[in-house]
């Protein structure tokens, strides 16, 4: 294990904001964790797990010691009666891993394609496109406690999966308390596929490209495929402009507050739950208020998605933390203002 100092942090977040480590630690497996564990120095300081760096907005530079996730490896780990079963260290690249399955004729990711990330921050944020969510398709992960260093595995009903949420977006309350932010480190990820696949294509955006390219049984290549076309074309590449996919979740209102807006807002993008609430599109609201292509500072809200807010002032002169952070406020505020919603940022704040 070895620990390198003052280490700059705008190549590991997607945004390209400028911050710096004090202290960074690369953990290929369990061993790097327990020898960080061995040191009377770096023990007991508090840890921050970085992964792919596409979920978070560094506001300034970390204290916390960075475990930078690198566990290598995947691999078909097993079946059940129903499933196949595949396993990826968490360091692994989540879209590559998808494209990976699919080679091995294992179906059931592709809606998932091109998530920016790694497989260990996908049960974090319990990832969703297009109508797939990860626990959807979870089986169980592999964590180490980052006090005791001890192993220990939790199956979906422990992760407490929620819209864009886990227990591992939680801090935990009280001694004893559920949440695992800063506790614990994922090492493993399974998920387990269908072997009686079907194919999800409820969305409008994939509904679209059926009837236009008159493909009305796409295979799970195809959906990918199909995917990867609809990101590319309104979703920035963090590769060529910063930027943290949707910057904030869609929000749940009542039935009763949904007609409010529709009174008001006919046009209002709004999506029935199963439980009887609704959810509306944080981007309608958001690009109803008219926050397209604004900025503070080098952050800006994306022309093409006012979901997402970009870093506009490329490697040379990034947007700093506070300016995107004072642009999602002042969108809040409006938001609120015009509709009464508040709206949650989707990224870890750091
Ligand atoms: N809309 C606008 N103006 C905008 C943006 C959106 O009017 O500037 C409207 C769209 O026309 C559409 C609706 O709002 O009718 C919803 O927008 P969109 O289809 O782009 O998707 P979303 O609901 O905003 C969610 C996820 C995405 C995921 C897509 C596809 C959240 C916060 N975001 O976006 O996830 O890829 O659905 O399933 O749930 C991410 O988490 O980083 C992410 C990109």
């Amino acid at each position: 294990m070895i620990v390198e100092r003052n280490v700059p942090l705008q190549p590991l977040n997607t945004f390209g904001i400028a911050a710096r480590a004090g202290a960074l630690v690369r953990v290929r497996g369990e061993a790097d964790v327990r020898a960080l564990l061995a040191q009377p120095e770096l023990a007991p300081q508090p840890k921050f797990i970085l992964g792919g760096g596409s979920n978070i907005v560094l506001t300034g530079d970390v204290k916390p010691v960075v475990l930078k996730v690198e566990v290598p490896g995947r691999r078909v780990a097993g079946e059940t009666a129903r499933h196949t079963i595949v396993e990826a260290g968490a360091g692994e690249n989540w879209h590559d891993f998808v494209g990976w399955t699919l080679d091995q004729g294992l179906p059931g990711l592709e809606n998932l394609a091109l998530i920016p990330g790694t497989v260990g921050a996908s049960p974090v944020q319990n990832i969703g496109a297009y109508g797939v969510e990860l626990q959807d398709r979870f089986h169980s992960l592999d964590a180490i406690d980052l006090r005791t260093g001890e192993l220990f595995t939790l199956d979906a009903a422990h992760c407490g999966f929620g819209y864009r949420d886990s227990v591992f977006k939680h801090a935990p309350a009280q001694p004893g308390g559920l949440g695992l932010a800063g506790r614990a480190l994922i090492l493993r990820v399974r998920l387990a596929l269908p072997k009686a696949w079907q194919p999800v294509l409820g969305y409008l955006d994939l509904e679209r490209r059926m009837q236009e390219t008159g493909i009305t049984q796409p295979g799970a290549r195809q959906i990918h495929d199909w995917i990867v076309a609809i990101r590319r074309a309104k979703l920035p590449d963090p590769a060529v402009i910063g930027n943290a996919g949707s910057f904030f979740k869609n929000p749940t209102v009542t039935p009763e507050q949904c007609q409010d807006i529709i009174g008001r807002d006919p046009k209002v993008v709004h999506y029935p739950m199963p439980d009887g609430s609704v959810k509306l599109a944080a981007g309608w609201l958001i690009d109803a208020c008219g926050w397209k292509g604004k900025s503070v500072g080098n952050a800006a809200v994306y022309d093409r998605q006012a979901l997402v807010l970009v870093n506009r002032g490329g490697p040379e002169r990034p947007a700093t933390g506070g300016e995107v952070m004072t642009l999602a406020k002042a969108i809040q505020t409006s938001v609120y203002e015009r509709f009464g919603i508040r709206l949650e940022p989707e990224p870890v704040v750091v």
